[in-house]
């Protein structure tokens, strides 16, 4: 109780302080604010973890990515500009397709595409005039639709949607921009991790099987991915194979999981859906014994079925299993 009244007078004077300082502040003339931005460099310096998390991501590299050069023939086909070189998604709209940029092409889908508002201010979650950036609170940077603009045209959003994890309250930022640290003071990792990196891969699926009464059948069930396993870019595959345990011998080829082209109208689409398990027959003619079973991530297949996991084609293991009669 004594030092109730020492307590009430340190509060007096923060409060008049605080009076003060909102009172005789000189407004608007914070040499700092109302900079023009027409770069992502510029924002590295007062931003350098998300600057540099963004520097060694997929949305860094979208301009100047060799696979997507060679498949655009070198942006000769200019539909493809639109996701890989955007305006700002504020200035096209919420919920909209993006559109095609001229200016700085080479920053690919950067810090402008995601966060400038039509009024030059960065969309942010809090609201601060006088940062040099002026954030405005705009929340919609946060939401799935956001990422839709660019992200839905395979039906990625769409297959999140359907699934489970929006009532489990799990949105694309949860998984794809985790907090920095697991710390939500630290704010967003901005290196938009998918299926470049193992230990994602690793977390969207698990792989079973066992002998049955008619043979062998494999399990692929979709426990980690908020959407359909592989997802979005179409030219992703993810295939089976199996092998005599220990055989040094070369992989077989035994199913493929994918969504084909619009044009490749003769292949059926077997993506595994978000909670989904696929089970799958496997005939091993002759071979009764133990055997290997594996599942590979593939970047770029052509649709025939391969005879083995190619590393031209960036085939990742993505797990392994050996299987008991
Ligand atoms: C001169 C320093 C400076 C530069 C340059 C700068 N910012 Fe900021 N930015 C700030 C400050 C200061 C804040 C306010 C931080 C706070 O109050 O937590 C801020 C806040 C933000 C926020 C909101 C943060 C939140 O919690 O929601 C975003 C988004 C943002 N900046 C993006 C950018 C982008 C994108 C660029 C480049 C185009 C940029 N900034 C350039 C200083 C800068
Ligand atoms: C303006 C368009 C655009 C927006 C908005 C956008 N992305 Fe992307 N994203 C792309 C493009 C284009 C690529 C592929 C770049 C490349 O590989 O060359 C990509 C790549 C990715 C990847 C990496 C895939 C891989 O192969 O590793 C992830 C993950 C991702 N985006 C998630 C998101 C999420 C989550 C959001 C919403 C917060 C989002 N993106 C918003 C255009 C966009
Ligand atoms: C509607 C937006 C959009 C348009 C238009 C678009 N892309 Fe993309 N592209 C993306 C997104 C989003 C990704 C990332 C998806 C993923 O990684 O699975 C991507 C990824 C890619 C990749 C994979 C890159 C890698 O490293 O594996 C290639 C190649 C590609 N696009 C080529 C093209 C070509 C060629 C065109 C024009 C015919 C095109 N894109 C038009 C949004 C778009
Ligand atoms: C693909 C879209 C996308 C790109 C590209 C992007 N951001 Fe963000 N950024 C977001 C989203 C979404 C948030 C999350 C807001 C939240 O929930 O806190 C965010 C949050 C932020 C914040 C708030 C604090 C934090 O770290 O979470 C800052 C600052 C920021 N971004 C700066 C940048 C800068 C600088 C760049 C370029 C180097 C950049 N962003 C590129 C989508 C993007
Ligand atoms: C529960 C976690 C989770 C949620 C929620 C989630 N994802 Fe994913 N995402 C993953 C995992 C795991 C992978 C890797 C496996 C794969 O490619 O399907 C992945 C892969 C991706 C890829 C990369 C595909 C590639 O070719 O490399 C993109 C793009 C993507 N997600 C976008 C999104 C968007 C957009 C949302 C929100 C609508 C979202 N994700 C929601 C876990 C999640």
């Amino acid at each position: 109780m004594k030092g109730a009244p020492a307590i009430f007078g340190v509060l007096l004077l923060g409060l008049a302080g605080w009076f003060l300082v909102s009172v005789f502040r000189p407004q608007g003339q914070d040499p700092a604010t109302n900079r023009t931005f027409v770069s992502s460099q510029q924002c590295a310096e007062c931003h350098p973890e998300a600057f540099e998390e963004w520097n060694g991501s997929q949305h860094s590299i979208s301009w100047t990515n060799p696979r997507v050069r060679a498949l655009s023939n070198d942006f000769a086909n200019q539909d493809c500009i639109d996701c890989h070189a955007p305006r700002p998604v504020f200035v096209t709209g919420i919920g909209e397709r993006v559109l095609p940029r001229v200016s700085r092409r080479t920053e690919g889908v950067d810090c402008l595409s995601c966060h400038q508002m039509p009024d030059g201010s960065m969309a942010g979650t809090i609201h601060d005039p006088r940062a040099a950036c002026r954030p405005t609170q705009a929340l919609d940077l946060t939401r799935p639709e956001f990422c839709a603009g660019c992200h839905n045209q395979h039906k990625t959003v769409d297959q999140w949607r359907a699934s489970e994890w929006p009532a489990r309250g799990q949105d694309c930022l949860a998984c794809h921009m985790p907090y920095r640290n697991g710390d939500p003071n630290q704010g967003r990792d901005h290196s938009f991790v998918g299926g470049t990196s193992l230990a994602f891969l690793q977390r969207a699926v698990e792989l079973r099987g066992g002998r049955e009464q008619d043979g062998w059948v494999v399990e692929v069930e979709n426990v980690g991915a908020g959407h359909a396993y592989p997802t979005d870019e179409r030219s992703r595959a993810s295939d089976l194979f199996w092998r005599a345990k220990g055989s040094e011998g070369p992989w077989q080829f035994f199913y493929r999981i994918r969504d084909p082209y619009r044009t490749e109208t003769d292949i059926p689409r077997t993506l595994v859906d978000a909670h989904e398990t696929r089970r799958i027959p496997l005939d091993t003619g002759e071979e009764e014994g133990p055997i290997e079973v594996a599942l590979f991530y593939m970047r770029s297949p052509f649709y025939e079925d391969p005879e083995a996991p190619d590393p031209d084609r960036e085939a990742t293991l993505v797990r392994s299993i050996v299987l008991e009669p």
